[in-house]
């Protein structure tokens, strides 16, 4: 039987890509976000060119109920999930002390609890039937820390540090598990994290598509962290020779220049 497949943030950018990713595998969809109208016309698009089933699930994973909810929801219709993923997310420019403190308690529901509640409550059945596993979406950013967007930076360091240990934890139990970590992406992640603010991001960008595709072709291949581009990967690697103060500074130097 094709896996079914939960996708969080399937609603636009990084997630509804992801999605026709999967459907072009044959898989079933279960898509989440809270915009409805974007899932039904994404479940459409996707029954049309794929022939696979797409079920739409609203849901807000700000909200502390809401992973133990679609869990629920999909146990009762006898939905079992294969694969997870783990997308959905937003940031927030800015000093930690000027943005809003409920906003960043926000980030840290749904960038990082709820992924760590829906993975707590999907994984045992996929280690019971030894199959499947788990896509996070990370970020560049968990490379390091983020001044003037340092919850969105923590958070996603969160998410690398968590998902490393779990593909480690799970190795021989037949599952999946990788990060993927893109860098600037053309998606509507930079309006949500700007706000009211209207400058545009000046840093060149991957395409939502492009980064999809590398993160789904990571997850079949079993590779535990995927950075997308060139430019990315040296950046990461720079993380990784150069002296801890220095990645900060120009974390710091990048997010003040696209605020
Ligand atoms: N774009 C970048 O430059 C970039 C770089 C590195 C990593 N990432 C990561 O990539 C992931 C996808 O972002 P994106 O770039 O594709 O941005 P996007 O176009 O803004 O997509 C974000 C997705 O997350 C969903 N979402 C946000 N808050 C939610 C909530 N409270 N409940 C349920 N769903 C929620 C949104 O759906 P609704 O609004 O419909 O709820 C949307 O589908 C995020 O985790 C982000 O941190 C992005």
């Amino acid at each position: 039987m094709k896996e079914t497949v939960l996708i969080t943030g399937a609603s636009s950018g990084i997630g509804l890509e992801l999605a026709k990713c999967f459907a072009a595998d044959g898989c079933r969809l279960v898509l989440v976000a809270r915009n409805t109208e974007a899932l039904e016309e994404l479940a459409k698009e996707l029954r049309r060119a794929h022939d696979v089933e797409a079920i739409v699930l609203t849901a807000d994973l700000s909200l502390p109920e809401t992973p133990k909810r679609i869990f629920a929801d999909l146990s009762a219709r006898k939905i079992t999930v294969d694969v997870l993923v783990n997308n959905a997310g937003f940031g927030a420019n800015g000093a930690f002390a000027e943005v809003s403190l409920p906003r960043q308690l926000e980030m840290l529901q749904v960038n990082i609890a709820s992924l760590t509640e829906l993975t707590g409550l999907f994984l045992p059945g996929m280690i019971e039937r030894k199959r499947g596993g788990i896509l996070n979406v990370g970020s560049v950013a968990g490379f390091m820390p983020g001044p003037g967007m340092a919850v969105y930076f923590a958070t996603k360091a969160f998410v690398l540090s968590f998902t490393e240990a779990l593909a480690e934890e799970l190795i021989g139990t037949g599952l999946n598990v990788s990060v993927l970590c893109p860098g600037a992406t053309e998606s509507n992640f930079s309006n949500v994290a700007r706000g009211t603010k209207s400058r545009q991001l000046k840093t060149p960008k991957m395409t939502s598509e492009a980064v999809a595709i590398l993160g789904h072709r990571a997850f079949r291949k079993g590779r535990v962290t995927a950075v997308t581009g060139i430019s990315n990967k040296l950046f990461v690697f720079m993380t990784r020779i150069f002296p801890r103060q220095f990645p900060r500074k120009i974390a710091g130097v990048f997010n003040r220049t696209n605020d």
